[in-house]
């Protein structure tokens, strides 16, 4: 039995792909490699020592994505994580994202039905909740108004699934929401490289310590938290990948569901704190401005990841010295060579 696993090149998915290969799992990549590069697929060959299939294909493209079903019957799961996840870009380009994630999505779901294939795990994000009063996200909450176009298609994915598994409880779904991954495989053959300027905070801070970019800003330092600077759940993509190792295990031993988890560690670190371990933890420079408040950014949010524990049996291991010196082994490892 195999694994499809839909943005398998990506960032996350890379990570989730060695820790199948890891586990004995046997997978199949698919990503039309818009935000990853084809070499990944080798390095987590490299890792692992395991070969797999790998489709360049988009998920738009139902023909090549139903041969991918067709010559693999023995798919039995999909992981999908191919998705477009800019959120300023997606404000800017809604069209584009409506159309990569939804009909990306539904095109799956079309496809995986036809072949009776009906179990799934969604990357879903913590974005889904909205503006809460309560910042320590649990899952009984109900999903809020989101505040990004990305934010959109995720909440609309996750209805999508639910009224799905209404209309047909044979389906076997689980919808995880992540919070902030960050963080690197410590081989640091695989990580998070961005083109451009980066708009998340790691990477950006990863750029400025390799002096590609002189300085990084710090969004706001008059929030209403210990340092005044906003907070974030980060989760090591390691951690977070494991979480779907968990999740499957659930899917495969459980009878029917629709299952949503928050995977986060539920422990807030501020901007301040992250750059000021980021220099401790590496020994490097990294020099920062304050600047005005980022549009859209809330000051803070975290988990609250009981219901991973309790019903995965997953908890986050790793602590923010692990991920600020992964995440820059990864910087030196690949690009100081
Ligand atoms: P990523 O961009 O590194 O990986 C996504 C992969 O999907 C890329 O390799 C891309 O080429 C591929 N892809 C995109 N559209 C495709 C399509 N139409 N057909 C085939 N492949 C396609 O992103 P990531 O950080 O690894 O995120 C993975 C998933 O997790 C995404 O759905 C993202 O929205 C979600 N997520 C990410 C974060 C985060 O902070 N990284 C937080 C919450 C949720
Ligand atoms: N930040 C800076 N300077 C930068 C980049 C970020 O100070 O150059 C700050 C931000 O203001 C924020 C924190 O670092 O306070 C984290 O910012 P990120 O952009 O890394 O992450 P966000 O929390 O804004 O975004 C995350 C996910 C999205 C999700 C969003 C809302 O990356 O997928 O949360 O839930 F949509």
């Amino acid at each position: 039995m195999s694994i499809l696993v839909t943005g398998g090149a990506g960032y996350i998915g890379s990570h989730t792909a060695v820790e199948l290969l890891n586990a004995g799992e046997e997978i199949v990549i698919v990503d039309n490699l818009i935000n990853s590069q084809i070499e990944t697929i080798d390095k987590i060959k490299q890792i692992t020592g395991k070969d797999f299939k790998f489709y360049q294909v988009d998920l738009l493209d139902g023909e090549n994505l139903q041969k991918i079903f067709e010559e693999n019957s023995d798919i039995e799961s999909v992981i999908h994580f191919a998705g477009l996840k800019a959120v300023g870009e997606s404000v800017e380009k809604p069209l584009e994202y409506y159309k990569n994630n939804l009909i990306g999505t539904i095109t799956l779901l079309e496809t995986m039905r036809k072949y009776n294939c009906k179990k799934i795990i969604f990357s879903s994000s913590a974005t889904v909740y909205g503006e809460q009063v309560s910042v320590k996200y649990v899952e009984t909450m109900k999903r809020g108004e989101t505040t990004s176009t990305y934010g959109t298609t995720k909440a609309i994915i996750e209805k999508m699934l639910e009224d799905i598994y209404f209309a047909d409880n044979s389906w076997n779904i689980s919808i995880l929401r992540y919070f902030n991954p960050i963080g690197a495989h410590d081989s640091g053959l695989i990580g998070e490289d961005p083109k451009g300027i980066p708009n998340n905070l790691m990477p950006f801070i990863m750029k400025v310590a390799n002096k590609e970019i002189d300085h990084l800003n710090i969004f706001g330092n008059d929030y209403d938290t210990k340092d005044g600077t906003a907070a974030r759940d980060y989760i090591h993509v390691v951690d977070l990948a494991k979480g779907h190792l968990k999740a499957l295990e659930k899917l495969n031993s459980e009878k029917n569901g629709l299952y949503v988890y928050n995977l986060g560690t539920g422990t807030p670190y501020t901007v301040q704190e992250i750059v000021d371990t980021f220099k401790k933890t590496n020994n490097i420079e990294v020099p920062y401005e304050y600047t005005e408040r980022r549009a859209g950014d809330l000051p803070i949010f975290y988990a609250d990841p009981t219901k991973a524990r309790n019903e995965l049996g997953w908890v986050a291991e790793k602590n923010i010295e692990d991920m600020c010196k992964d995440s820059w082994n990864f910087v030196k490892t690949t690009k100081q060579k």
